[in-house]
C-alpha cells in the first residue's frame, strides 16, 4: 500500500506486564450466552454484579458496537478491580488491543503527558488490513547452510517441491535464522510471506510418515501442496495504530535515529496522514477499524489535564473503549483545589458508565485464596485457610494473599510439605497490615521522623489521615 507501511519484518518489543497478582484469573467467568456469572469459574470468585456489568460491556466492544465511552470501575481497595478487567482482557478476540496503563506511569515517562496517553490511545485501536500478498507454499526438499570461517555470515539454498514442481530458492541471513527458529527440516510443509520473510509451519509431509526420528507425540501431518510454489493469497492482519505510527515514523530518513525508540515522540502530522490513508482504505473495503479496550488503574492519579485531554480523545471518531478504575471517594482533583467523587471531573464522570466494586464474603475470600494456593503451589492445611480467611476479612483480601507466599517460605524452612497455622501466624506477626502499621506508627510516633525532618517533630499520622 502506497506511502504508508502497516508490516515490518522486525518484531515489536512487547511490554512485559507485571502480571503476576492475577494469573490465576482467565477471563470473567461467565456463561456465554446469558452472562449469568458462574459461581467459580475461570479464576472468578464472587463480586457477580460487577462481572457481569463487565460481561455487558465486553460484548459491545466484540460486536464491535460501542467506542468512545468510558467506564469507571469504582470500589475499594483489594475489592477486584483490576482483577476484573484482567479478565475482560482474557476474554477479548486475539485481536482486539487491550492496553493497560496505571495512570501514575504518565509522569514518569520521557515524554509530556498527552503524548503518553495518545499513544496510549493509538495502542488501543486496531486496524484489519487485507492485504494480496505472495507466498511460497510447499515441502522442504533439502535445506544446505554454507558457514563462513568466523560464522559471521551464511549463506544457503532451500529446495522446495509441490506435487507438480520443485524449485531451488537462494537464502540470506535473516531466512536462515527464521529457519532454524522455526526448526524446519526436510519433510516440512511451509510458507514463507515474501514481503515480510516471515516463516511458518504447516505440518509434516505425510509421505515422511515413517520418519520416525523426525517425530514428536504432536507431530501433525499434512499433504504436500499442489500446483505453483508461489501463489498470491489474501491475508489480513491486525495492528495498532500505533504500531504503525511508530514502523512509519522509522522510516523517516537518519533523524529518526536519533530519536530513538518508540517512546519518541510522533509528529502529529505523520498521525494526520495515518488516519487520513485508514479512512481510505476504509472506504475502499481494505480496512477495518477494531476499537479495542485502554485501561487505566489508579484513574485519580491523572491531573486536570489529563482528564480534559480524556474528554476530548473520547469524542474523536478513532476512539476506544477506556476503563478507569478507582479506589477514591471525594477527592481533590490532581491539578486543583476542587473536590469530585473519585478525584475525577463531573464532565468525564457525567459519560462513564460505573460499575462498583464491593467487599467480599467470607466464602468468596476463601475461594480465592484457595485459588490464590493452588496457582502458587502452595498446599494449606484447612487450619491455616480457615485462620487466612479470617486475616482476609479483617483486614485485606490482598494482604492475605501475600501471606500465601510468605508462609510457603516459612513452612518450607522447617521442612514441611504444607503450610499450618503456625506458620501463618509468624508471618503474621512478621509483616504487618496496613491497620496494625498505622496503629504502630500512632504509638511510635515521638521516634519516627517527621515532614519537617525532626524526629518526633512530624504532624504525624492524624495529619496523614486527612490529606
Ligand atoms: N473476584 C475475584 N476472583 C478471584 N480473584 C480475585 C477476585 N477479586 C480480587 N481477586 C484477587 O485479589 C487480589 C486483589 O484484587 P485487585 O483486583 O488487585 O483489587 P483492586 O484492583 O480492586 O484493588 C488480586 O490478586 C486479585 O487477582
Ligand atoms: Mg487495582
Amino acid at each position: 500500500m502506497q506511502g504508508i507501511q502497516t508490516t515490518t519484518s522486525e518484531r515489536e518489543q512487547t511490554r512485559v506486564e507485571r502480571i503476576g497478582a492475577h494469573s490465576h484469573i482467565r477471563g470473567l467467568g461467565l456463561d456465554p450466552t446469558t452472562l449469568e456469572p458462574r459461581g467459580n469459574s475461570q479464576g472468578m470468585v464472587g463480586q457477580g454484579k460487577a462481572r457481569k456489568a463487565a460481561g455487558v460491556i465486553l460484548k459491545m466492544v466484540k460486536e464491535g458496537r460501542i467506542a468512545g465511552r468510558a467506564v469507571l470501575m469504582a470500589g475499594p481497595p483489594s475489592s477486584g478491580k483490576t482483577a476484573i478487567a484482567m479478565g475482560m482482557a482474557q476474554s477479548l478476540g486475539s485481536d482486539v488491543p487491550f492496553t493497560m496503563i496505571s495512570a501514575s506511569e504518565i509522569f514518569s515517562l520521557e515524554m509530556s503527558k498527552t503524548e503518553a496517553l495518545t499513544q496510549a490511545f493509538r495502542r488501543s485501536i486496531g486496524v484489519r488490513i487485507k492485504e494480496e500478498s505472495e507466498i511460497i507454499e510447499g515441502e522442504v526438499v533439502e535445506i544446505q547452510i554454507d558457514r563462513s570461517l568466523t560464522g559471521a555470515s551464511k549463506t544457503g539454498k532451500i529446495t522446495m517441491k509441490t506435487t507438480d514442481m520443485e524449485t531451488v530458492y537462494d537464502l540470506g541471513n535473516k531466512m536462515i535464522d527464521a529457519l532454524s527458529k522455526e526448526k524446519v527440516i526436510a519433510g516440512d510443509v511451509i510458507v514463507i510471506d515474501k514481503s515480510t520473510g516471515k516463516i511458518s509451519k504447516l505440518g509434516r509431509s505425510f509421505t515422511r510418515a515413517r520418519d520416525y526420528d523426525a517425530m514428536g507425540a504432536d507431530t501433525k501431518f499434512v499433504q504436500c501442496p499442489e500446483g505453483e510454489l508461489q501463489v498470491r493469497k489474501e491475508v489480513v492482519h491486525t495492528v495498532s495504530l500505533h504500531e504503525i505510527d511508530v514502523i512509519n515514523s522509522r522510516t523517516q530518513g537518519f533523524l529518526a535515529l536519533f530519536a530513538g525508540t518508540h517512546r519518541s515522540l510522533i509528529k502529529a502530522e505523520l498521525r494526520d496522514q495515518i488516519n487520513n490513508k485508514v479512512s481510505d482504505w476504509r472506504e475502499e473495503g481494505k480496512a477495518e477499524i477494531v476499537p479495542g479496550v485502554l485501561f487505566i488503574d489508579e484513574v485519580h492519579m491523572l491531573d486536570i489535564e489529563c482528564f480534559s485531554f480524556l474528554n476530548r480523545a473520547l469524542e474523536t471518531e478513532l476512539a476506544p473503549i477506556v476503563i478507569m478504575a478507582s479506589n477514591r471517594g471525594i477527592t481533590r482533583i490532581r491539578g486543583t483545589k476542587y473536590k469530585s467523587p473519585h478525584g475525577i471531573p463531573i464532565d468525564l464522570l457525567d459519560r462513564a458508565l460505573i460499575i462498583s466494586t464491593g467487599a467480599y464474603l467470607a466464602d468468596d475470600i476463601k475461594e480465592i485464596l484457595s485459588i490464590r494456593a493452588q496457582e502458587e503451589d502452595v498446599s494449606l492445611a484447612p487450619a491455616a485457610l480457615e485462620i487466612l480467611t479470617k486475616i482476609g476479612s479483617e483486614t485485606s483480601l490482598r494482604y492475605a494473599i501475600q501471606l500465601i507466599t510468605l508462609s510457603n517460605l516459612v513452612a518450607r524452612r522447617r521442612k514441611a510439605a504444607q503450610v499450618d497455622v503456625p506458620d501463618v501466624r509468624r508471618v503474621y506477626t512478621l509483616f504487618l497490615d496496613e491497620k496494625r502499621s498505622v496503629q504502630f506508627l500512632k504509638e511510635q510516633n515521638s521516634l519516627l521522623i517527621g515532614e519537617d525532618g525532626q524526629i518526633g517533630g512530624g504532624a504525624g499520622v492524624d495529619a496523614m489521615e486527612v490529606a
